[in-house]
């Protein structure tokens, strides 16, 4: 495993020596609807502090994927049932954390490996308003064209604050050469395989900071995690939101790690 990081991670650098700069380190709903209240009741809120949010999924009563970018500490909650931030709702389940286990291969640099696990102290009440977002099956790759939904409490616009109430946007897979191009990130960073990015050519269609975290569902599969986005520029046609894609090798990652701390 750390053998296989380390060469993965040296033969990364050189194209990242040749090729990078690298980009935001932060994620990154533009253009979106409000959702209907608890219609999402596998969304995860995550306070990580009196500041920022992220926003992940719920993949076993015990269990919450994020972005590994998400840093959660000792005063960081997890709120299960959320719709809004700040009311309090009956349909809230506050939990604490047990353990964050971030991808072992993260590097913040590429944004390669950009998912983490969350251990809850407690497991959650399933109910209508609370429940368990399946994996898929296999990591396959999802079509460029591909319409997926992305959800979250981010910004709603670039100069805007993150929103109380849960909003969510349809977008399209975009092709990996096309996000690589020269009009969108030029290998900077590289979108690789492990990587999805979805928007809307015409841009106006995006996740934003605040989001990060939040789980990609095309044809209301479980396919991506929230990652990053151009700085500053949510919503911008030449830098469409990337996503983690819930791969092969990181599925596997995901349910070995929950298994041997089962
Ligand atoms: C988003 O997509 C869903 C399913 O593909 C569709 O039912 C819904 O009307 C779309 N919403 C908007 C605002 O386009």
């Amino acid at each position: 495993m750390r053998n296989s990081c380390t060469f993965l991670a040296s033969s990364l650098s050189i194209v990242i020596f040749l090729l990078l700069i690298p980009g935001d380190g932060c994620v990154r709903i533009i253009g979106g609807n409000t959702v209907t209240p608890h219609s999402r009741p596998y969304m995860v809120l995550i306070n990580l502090n009196k500041r920022n949010i992220c926003a992940g999924a719920l993949i076993a009563k015990d269990w919450v994927l994020t972005a590994a970018h998400c840093v959660l500490d000792k005063s960081s909650k997890v709120i299960l049932g959320a719709h809004s931030i700040t009311k309090n709702e009956p349909e809230k389940q506050m939990m604490s954390l047990k353990k964050q286990i971030p991808y072992p291969c993260f590097d913040p640099d590429t944004h390669e490996g950009d998912l983490k696990l969350l251990q809850l102290n407690k497991k959650a009440t399933i109910n209508k308003n609370v429940a368990i977002l399946d994996l898929p099956k296999s990591g396959e790759d999802v079509e460029p064209g591909t319409a997926c939904q992305v959800a979250g409490w981010g910004k709603t616009s670039n100069k805007s604050p993150k929103s109380d109430i849960l909003k969510e946007v349809n977008i399209t897979i975009i092709d990996r050469k096309i996000c690589n191009d020269g009009q969108h990130y030029n290998f900077n960073p590289v979108i690789g395989l492990n990587m999805i990015c979805a928007g809307s050519l015409k841009g106006g269609k995006d996740s934003c900071n605040g989001d990060s975290g939040s789980p990609l569902l095309c044809k209301g599969f479980f396919r991506g995690i929230t990652a990053f986005g151009l700085k500053d520029k949510c919503g911008d046609p030449r830098g469409p939101g990337v996503y983690t894609l819930l791969s092969k090798k990181h599925l596997n990652w995901i349910i070995n790690t929950m298994k041997e701390a089962a």
